[in-house]
């Protein structure tokens, strides 16, 4: 016959065993869950991607340069192709821009003949330096930032929050 004083005490060590366990067993799922799940919560992180050399810039002659590079997202690693505005002035003065227009995002296009960019969606126009000359568009055009390297031109890909008066990054 067992006492009621051994079954307190099997009852306490069956508690304290899966308690015990319990414990283990949470302190190794969190980093765990951490490290599946943390991926997923980062932002979509892009390098400086080479976008061409400045020997293609002429100057005062807007030229459209893409660059396809491997971005990630998350878990998510894809091959992407930017191509953005790049601008040499005659004062050696680059700009690169995002491609699309800050309205509401359509791709935009130099018009060679009358020295514009125009968007085809709205009627948006700029000017070579981005500022709007027509249409609804509420900013400039946005520019990228961007380095040289030897003879080759690096920007920071970013997109912005189209049909703000405010340049703000996604
Ligand atoms: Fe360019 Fe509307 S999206 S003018």
């Amino acid at each position: 016959m067992e006492s009621n004083q051994g079954t307190t005490r099997r009852g306490f060590m069956t508690w304290a065993t899966a308690g015990i366990m319990g414990f283990i067993g949470m302190c190794l799922s969190i980093p765990m869950v951490g490290y599946i799940v943390s991926p997923a919560l980062l932002r979509r992180k892009e390098s400086p991607i080479k976008i061409g050399s400045l020997s293609q810039l002429e100057p005062d002659d807007p030229a459209e340069l893409e660059a396809v590079f491997e971005s990630s997202d998350g878990y998510l690693k894809t091959m992407a192709t930017r191509a953005v505005w790049a601008v040499k002035r005659k004062s050696g003065e680059i700009r690169v821009y995002n491609p699309h227009c800050t309205h509401l995002g359509c791709a935009y296009h130099w018009n060679k003949e009358e020295r514009l960019f125009k968007c085809p969606c709205h009627l948006g126009v700029y000017d070579i330096d981005g500022n709007v000359v027509s249409g609804p568009p509420p900013r400039s055009l946005d520019t990228l930032e961007y380095h040289v390297e030897g003879e080759n031109l690096f920007v920071d890909y970013r997109d912005f929050r189209a049909g703000s008066v405010k340049k703000s990054p996604i």
